[in-house]
């Protein structure tokens, strides 16, 4: 479905991201992808190559504004275009509004959840405008839904990606290129460690679900791939919602 396109996944080194990369290799697609973590960024490279895929590890912090630019511009420098950006690096930080630190973790989440997203899509969108390419943001149900204490700064960045992705589908639907997000509930990844949150947040946030269950990454990168391909070339605007009923309560 993605021979001769070129896909680039910032955060592809872990959870969704890595799935992503993964699922659009075996389509056929020369995928780019980006993290900080050199030792995960190898592995995800090996497992591709096993389907004969093109891939290119970029190294680099999207929260850092001179690593962040440069990640559209080497995947055009070694696969010539770009059809596909998946905005999905992100992090979990705990944060109450009773803290004294709430600010420092507001622009740690603010400036790798948010800021990257709006500066890698403002490079990225030339080259998929003359692709007639698309964008697929990973945003979460926590966008839109207030349960957890303590995630506001994580759930505020996501309100605000949702905004972003239905005025960047408004502004660039005359050029043909169409933006929309994935909008997980909790989904099995390491998001959760070292965030300050219990370790079994995702866990026993899904078996709090009307279906019971957290989601696979698998399964979020299969919306990905629909999103971005020819058979969603109606949807745009659209935040598409993968949460296991989580908002329905
Ligand atoms: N898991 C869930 O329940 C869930 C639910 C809804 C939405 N999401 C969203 O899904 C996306 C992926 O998260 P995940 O659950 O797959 O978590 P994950 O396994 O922790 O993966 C996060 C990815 O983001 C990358 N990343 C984080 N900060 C970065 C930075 N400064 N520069 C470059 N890369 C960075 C990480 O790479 P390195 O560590 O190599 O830098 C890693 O590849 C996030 O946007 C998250 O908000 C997750």
């Amino acid at each position: 479905m993605f021979a001769n396109k070129v896909v680039l996944v910032t955060g592809g080194s872990s959870g969704i991201g890595a799935a992503t990369v993964e699922a659009f290799a075996k389509e056929g697609a020369s995928v780019a992808f980006v993290g900080r973590n050199q030792a995960k960024l190898k592995d995800v490279e090996s497992r591709c190559q096993q389907y004969g895929a093109n891939v290119l590890a970029i190294r680099a912090d999207v929260s850092k504004d001179e690593e962040a630019k440069t990640v559209v511009q080497q995947t055009v420098d070694k696969f010539g275009k770009l059809d596909v950006l998946v905005n999905n690096a992100g992090i979990l930080r705990f944060a109450s509004v009773l803290e004294p630190t709430l600010i420092q973790t507001y622009d740690e989440t603010m400036n790798t959840n948010l800021r990257p997203v709006v500066l890698i899509t403002s490079l990225a969108i030339p080259h998929l405008v003359a692709t007639k390419g698309s964008i697929v943001n990973v945003s979460s149900i926590l966008s839109t839904i207030v349960r957890i204490p303590g995630i506001m700064p994580y759930s505020m960045s996501k309100a605000a990606m949702d905004h972003f992705t239905k005025f960047a589908a408004l502004e660039l639907a005359p050029s043909g290129v169409r933006v929309n997000s994935v909008n997980p509930g909790p989904v099995l990844t390491d998001i959760a460690s070292g965030s300050g949150f219990s370790p079994d947040l995702l866990e026993d946030t899904g078996a709090h679900t009307p279906l019971g269950k957290a989601a696979q990454s698998e399964e979020i990168a299969n919306m990905i791939v629909y999103l971005a391909s020819d058979k969603a070339k109606s949807v745009t605007g659209s935040c598409y919602i993968m949460d296991n009923g989580l908002a329905l309560q």
